[in-house]
């Protein structure tokens, strides 16, 4: 659990929640399993139409086969639990979002928690039919990605070719008033 004692503690709690793919052996409590739904459940969506279903994922066999769709996500293998996030596939501009919404917070959920977390993307249509082969997921709805939580032993990239870490300075990001305008 993140020692929270002063506004400061949740907003640095929040400003540092980072993608885990290198997780410890060890299980995520039935109880932080169910605070992290609970806050996932409450997460505000399109015409409040909350069209997520999540799957909870603990097998260690299923998560390897899920880690072995796609190069970029072999990490999945090592997470204590993943959470599916289903969708009807009816509004896919308004599902991404609210997808994108749940996703953040249930990764802000398990930083609170202690634990560590990331999102791992299917890819492309072939291998997300695979996964949703994998997890039963019905032919009309969408499943593009899990989030992946666990005990954590750092946020480090451990893949060779991943992305460049760190955030681009303000100046670069925001501008006040109209567009390129500073202050
Ligand atoms: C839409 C989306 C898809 C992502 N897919 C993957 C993925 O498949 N595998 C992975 O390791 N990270 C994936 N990530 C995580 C990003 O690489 C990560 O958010 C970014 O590098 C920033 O990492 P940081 O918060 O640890 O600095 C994805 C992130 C987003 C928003």
């Amino acid at each position: 659990m993140v020692e929270i004692t002063s506004n400061t503690d949740a907003l640095e709690a929040v400003r540092t929640v980072r993608q885990v793919r290198q997780y410890e052996e060890g299980a995520v409590s039935p109880d932080d399993l169910n605070q992290i739904l609970e806050i996932a459940r409450w997460t505000g969506s399109s015409r409040n139409t909350q069209p997520w279903h999540f799957v909870v994922v603990d097998d260690r066999r299923m998560l390897k086969q899920l880690s072995e769709l796609r190069e970029n996500i072999t990490w999945v293998a090592d997470g204590a639990l993943a959470i599916a996030i289903l969708l009807p596939d009816e509004n896919p501009p308004h599902e991404a979002y609210d997808a994108g919404r749940v996703t953040e917070r249930i990764m802000i959920a398990a930083r609170f928690l202690g634990l560590g977390s990331g999102t791992a993307w299917f890819g492309e249509p072939e291998r997300e039919a695979k996964a949703k082969q994998l997890l039963g997921v019905p032919e009309t709805m969408s499943c593009h990605s899990v989030v992946v939580v666990g005990p954590y032993i750092t946020s480090k990239d451990p893949r060779p070719t991943g992305p460049k870490p760190g955030r681009k300075s303000l100046d670069e990001l925001v501008s006040y008033g109209a567009y390129g305008e500073t202050r």
